[in-house]
């Protein structure tokens, strides 16, 4: 199949191109469009399988339990996984990072800790981080990094003995910049400490292995990886998470209950309280089919030329800056812009005039904001159902917003 065909045939999988078949979607980092597959997926499970997991013995809450604990499974396999007690299903990686910092912040951290987090982090990895430092005691260190969003080897050591927890994004969403887990991972077991990856802009654009990066925790959602919003994923070392108490607890999550006392489920049953996701683990499921039918080197690949073809044309424009690494093996698969003399909010809303879905603002990642001088930025992000000629539709748009604005460029 030639490049146009490719391409035409990646954006049919994509109902959201019938009903509007002009958008051209960018902010593919921030939530992903929905292949049929998994709409279809939806839609059969609450049509003809729903009922309640793990609780009745009618049919329909026993299927519901094999479509839970199958996607289980699934989920193990697509990370590279190799027991499935150490996948926990949430509501997203805000969640799975929280369900972290609460469960095993609160319980193992003492004064005089140092938890050790990347200032490029998203606030759902900075913020429970902060309830954690103040209840605990434990202090925040951050890693800072360079002006592209790379990390200096210096940075590497403020991770010491008093560090107790090293979480970073592996791409980050505010800046772009993809960095190398395995020396950070490294860094934390040399040092005693243990390393989560916030792997939400990875999942579905690359390989993820948990075995081979050694990974303590990983989170991702499924809503960026062609899943439904509201299931999202924590892996954890089976010998972390047994250690740790719950995060939620109620039904589902026990093993007995008197007036005063509980036990609790083993791990991973243990934070999953309350009735559960099925729809969503059946969306995330057929989300990872739908990738390893397209294979994630093809998405790769389809995704990397276009960072190369965004980088080169945005370069062409005098009155764009682009942040980031200029070296594109270190880029995710989004391009961080602005426009000179205008203000993100405004090129996002004048872009959405000509059918153009952009994200503008400070992309919930303030403390790196901060740190670059900056308060808001534009964020071109995309997929497989992008393509070049978005990409060329893109720039056309952006002289025109800088006409609005009284440029001649
Ligand atoms: C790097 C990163 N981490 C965490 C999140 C939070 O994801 P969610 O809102 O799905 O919990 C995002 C969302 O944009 C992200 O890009």
């Amino acid at each position: 199949m030639n490049e146009k065909a490719l391409e035409s045939a990646y954006r049919a999988h994509f109902p959201v191109f019938r009903v509007h078949p002009d958008l051209i979607y960018l902010d593919h980092a921030a939530t992903s469009q929905k292949p049929l597959s998994v709409v279809e997926a939806i839609q059969n499970q609450m049509v003809s399988e729903n009922g309640s997991p793990h609780r009745g013995a009618h049919q329909l809450s026993v299927k519901s339990t094999e479509i839970y604990e199958g996607g289980r499974q699934q989920v193990m396999a697509f990370i590279g996984g190799l027991d499935p007690r150490e996948i926990v299903f949430t509501k997203n990686t805000t969640e799975s990072l929280n369900l972290i910092a609460y469960s095993y912040g609160m319980t193992f951290l003492k004064p005089k800790d140092e938890i050790a987090i990347l200032i490029s982090s998203h606030h759902s990895n900075i913020v429970p981080w902060q309830v954690v430092s103040q209840k605990t005691g434990a202090k925040l260190v951050y890693l800072l990094v360079d002006q592209e969003g790379k990390l200096p080897e210096t940075e590497l050591k403020k991770i010491n003995e008093r560090t107790q927890i090293v979480t970073f994004p592996w791409v980050s969403n505010g800046i772009g910049t993809k960095l190398e887990p395995r020396q950070l991972i490294k860094k934390a077991h040399e040092m005693g400490a243990i390393a989560i990856i916030d792997a939400a802009q990875v999942a579905g654009h690359e390989r993820i292995n948990v075995i081979e990066l050694d990974a303590d925790f990983l989170a991702f959602s499924g809503h960026k990886m062609f899943a439904p919003q509201g299931i999202g994923v924590l892996y954890g070392k089976y010998e972390l998470l047994d250690k740790m108490p719950p995060f939620l607890t109620g039904g589902d999550m026990i093993e007995y209950v008197t007036c005063f006392e509980t036990t609790y489920e083993a791990v991973p049953k243990r934070f999953e309280a309350g009735t559960q996701n099925v729809s969503g683990v059946k969306g995330l499921v057929a989300a990872i089919d739908f990738i390893e039918q397209i294979g994630l080197d093809a998405i790769k690949t389809h995704e990397h030329k276009l960072t190369q073809y965004m980088m080169m044309r945005l370069k062409e424009l005098s009155f764009i800056t682009i942040y980031g690494p200029e070296t594109l093996n270190d880029r995710g698969a989004l391009v961080v812009f602005n426009v000179e003399g205008i203000h993100p909010h405004d090129v996002a809303s004048i872009l959405d005039d000509h059918g153009i879905a952009i994200r503008a603002g400070h992309h919930c990642t303030q403390p790196l904001m901060q740190h670059l001088g900056l308060t808001a930025t534009c964020r071109a992000s995309y997929s497989i159902y992008n393509s070049e000629r978005d990409v060329d539709d893109l720039v056309k748009a952006l002289y025109k917003v800088r006409q609005v604005f009284g440029y001649d460029d």
